[in-house]
C-alpha cells in the first residue's frame, strides 16, 4: 500500500468558521429571528439557543478546536447585539465579544472576525435593508465601533460574508428575508453590498492599516452540462460570470459587470488584502428556454455525482481545486474561509474532507498562496433556512440538550491538524473508499 505524507507550508492556518446567529442563541433583533416567527424555517424550526456560545458554550467549544490542533477560528460579531437600535450602542456586548476573542488567543487560535454574516438589525431591514444606500452609512458606523473595540484582538477582517449569496437568496431566491423575487433588487443589493465593503475597508485600515481586510465570495463550479453544446456552454459561462465573477472583479478594477449592465464604481477598486474564498459545490448547467428568471439554465447536480445525505451538496473535489485556481487569478494571498458538507451520520463527511484536503494540498504545491482554511463549521448549528435539518458540524449538537458528540471526522481533521499534512495512514483509517484514488499505487 502506498505510504505518504502530504505535507503542508509552516504556519498554514488551520480552523472552522462559524457565524453569530448560527452558534449565538438568542439572537432576538434581527430579521433572522423574525423570518424565523412568520414561519419561514424548514418544519417551523427555532434557531433558539442555537449553540449556546451567548450563554457561555464558546468556551467549551474553543477548548474543543484548540485539543484538536487548530489554530484559527472565523467567527462573526452580529450587529444587532452590538448596535439594537440606531442610537443605542451596546458596551457590554462589545465587551463580550473581547473576552470571546481573549478566549481564542488564550487558547492558540488566531481570530478571523466577520462583520457581516448574512443577519442585521431589524431596524436596518426597515429601512429597507441593502435596497437602500443609507444602509452603507449605518454599516460603516458599526464597523468603526466595533473594529475601534475589537482592534487589539483582530489582525484578520471579513468585511462580508458572500455578498453574492445574500444578495440572491434575499432578492431572487427568496430563501433568505426579506424573501423578494426581482434581478433589479439582486443587482440593487450588489451595488450596495459592494460600497459597504469598499466603506468598510477603508475604515479597518484608518484604524488598523496593517490589518488583513477581504471578504468571503462563495465560488460555485458551473459546469456545462454538454460540453459541446454551445448553448450549455453560454449558459454556464453566463451563471459563473454573474455569480462568481461579478463582485470579486469590480473590487480588483472598480468596474461592476452584471448581466450586460457595466457600471463604474472606482472607489472599489484595489480593496481587498487577501481573498476569501467559500466553496462547498459544483453542478452542471443547462440552456433552458423555460427558466428566463434563471438566466436561462437549468442547474442540475452531474447523475453520477456521488451526493451528501439529503442531496444539497455533490462531493466535486476537482471543482474545488479550478475554485483555487480561479481565486488564484486575482493575486492576492488566498484563505479558504469556508468549505465543508453536511451529514449526520458522518459517512460521507470523511471522504469529502479527504478529498478536498488533498486537493488543497494539490494547490500549494503549485506555490499557490494559500494561507489557511477553515472548516465550516465546528459543531452542528442553525442552518438558515434548512434549520436543523442539515448537520454541518464536526462535532454532533442536540439543541435541545446542548450535549456535544464527536463525529469521526473531528478525529480525522485534527490528526490533518496536528500533522500539518494528510497522510496516506489518516486517510485509510478514516476514508479507506478514497484510498486507492488519493495514493495509487
Ligand atoms: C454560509 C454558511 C452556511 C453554509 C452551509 C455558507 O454559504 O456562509 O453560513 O452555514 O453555507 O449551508
Amino acid at each position: 500500500m502506498a505510504q505518504a505524507i502530504l505535507n503542508f507550508p509552516r504556519g498554514f492556518l488551520w480552523g472552522t468558521a462559524t457565524a453569530s446567529h448560527q452558534v449565538e442563541g438568542n439572537n432576538l433583533n434581527n430579521n433572522w429571528y423574525a423570518w424565523e416567527k412568520s414561519g419561514h424555517i424548514i418544519n417551523r424550526n427555532a434557531c433558539g439557543m442555537a449553540c449556546d456560545w451567548w450563554g457561555g458554550r464558546w468556551k467549551e467549544d474553543f477548548d474543543r478546536a484548540a485539543e484538536s490542533g487548530q489554530n484559527a477560528h472565523r467567527l462573526s460579531v452580529e450587529w444587532s447585539r452590538i448596535q439594537p437600535d440606531l442610537n443605542r450602542w451596546d458596551e457590554e456586548a462589545l465587551d463580550y465579544y473581547r473576552e470571546m476573542l481573549r478566549g481564542l488567543l488564550e487558547r492558540g487560535l488566531t481570530p478571523m472576525v466577520t462583520l457581516h454574516h448574512f443577519s442585521e438589525p431589524l431596524w436596518i431591514s426597515e429601512l429597507g435593508g441593502w435596497q437602500n444606500e443609507a444602509i452603507v452609512e449605518h454599516f460603516a458606523a458599526f464597523v468603526r465601533r466595533t473594529v475601534e473595540a475589537l482592534q487589539e484582538y483582530v489582525h484578520w477582517w471579513c468585511t462580508i460574508n458572500e455578498p453574492n449569496v445574500y444578495a440572491v437568496q434575499a432578492y431572487l431566491t427568496a430563501e433568505f428575508p426579506p424573501g423578494k423575487k426581482s434581478l433589479a433588487a439582486v443587482y440593487k443589493a450588489i451595488n450596495t453590498l459592494i460600497k459597504g465593503h469598499v466603506a468598510a475597508y477603508q475604515i479597518i485600515h484608518e484604524i488598523q492599516p496593517e490589518a488583513k481586510v477581504g471578504l468571503a465570495h462563495q465560488y460555485r463550479g458551473f459546469a456545462p452540462a454538454k460540453p459541446i453544446s454551445p448553448l450549455d456552454r453560454w449558459a454556464a459561462k453566463t451563471t459563473s460570470n454573474a455569480f462568481n465573477d461579478a463582485i470579486p472583479r469590480a473590487l480588483v478594477d472598480g468596474k461592476l459587470r452584471f448581466l450586460g449592465i457595466r457600471k463604474r464604481i472606482s472607489e472599489a477598486k484595489g480593496t481587498q488584502d487577501f481573498l476569501g474564498l467559500n466553496y462547498y459545490t459544483r453542478e452542471n448547467v443547462a440552456f433552458s428556454l423555460l427558466a428566463p428568471g434563471e438566466l436561462f439554465s437549468k442547474r442540475f447536480f452531474s447523475p453520477e455525482a456521488d451526493l451528501s445525505p439529503s442531496g444539497f451538496i455533490a462531493n466535486e473535489p476537482e471543482g474545488f481545486f479550478q475554485a483555487l485556481k480561479w481565486a488564484k487569478g486575482f493575486k492576492l494571498p488566498i484563505m479558504v474561509t469556508e468549505n465543508g458538507t453536511e451529514d449526520a451520520e458522518d459517512h460521507f463527511r470523511p471522504r469529502y474532507l479527504a478529498e478536498h484536503i488533498h486537493q488543497l494540498w494539490h494547490a500549494v504545491n503549485f506555490n499557490w498562496k494559500i494561507q489557511g482554511y477553515f472548516h465550516w463549521s465546528l459543531t452542528d448549528n442553525f442552518e438558515w433556512e434548512r434549520g436543523w435539518a442539515q448537520r454541518f458540524g464536526l462535532w454532533e449538537l442536540n439543541p435541545a440538550t446542548q450535549e456535544r458528540l464527536k463525529r469521526p471526522s473531528a478525529d480525522f481533521f485534527a490528526a490533518i491538524c496536528q500533522q500539518n499534512a494528510l497522510s496516506s495512514e489518516m486517510v485509510s483509517e478514516y476514508a479507506p473508499e478514497v484510498f486507492a484514488r488519493l495514493f495509487p499505487d
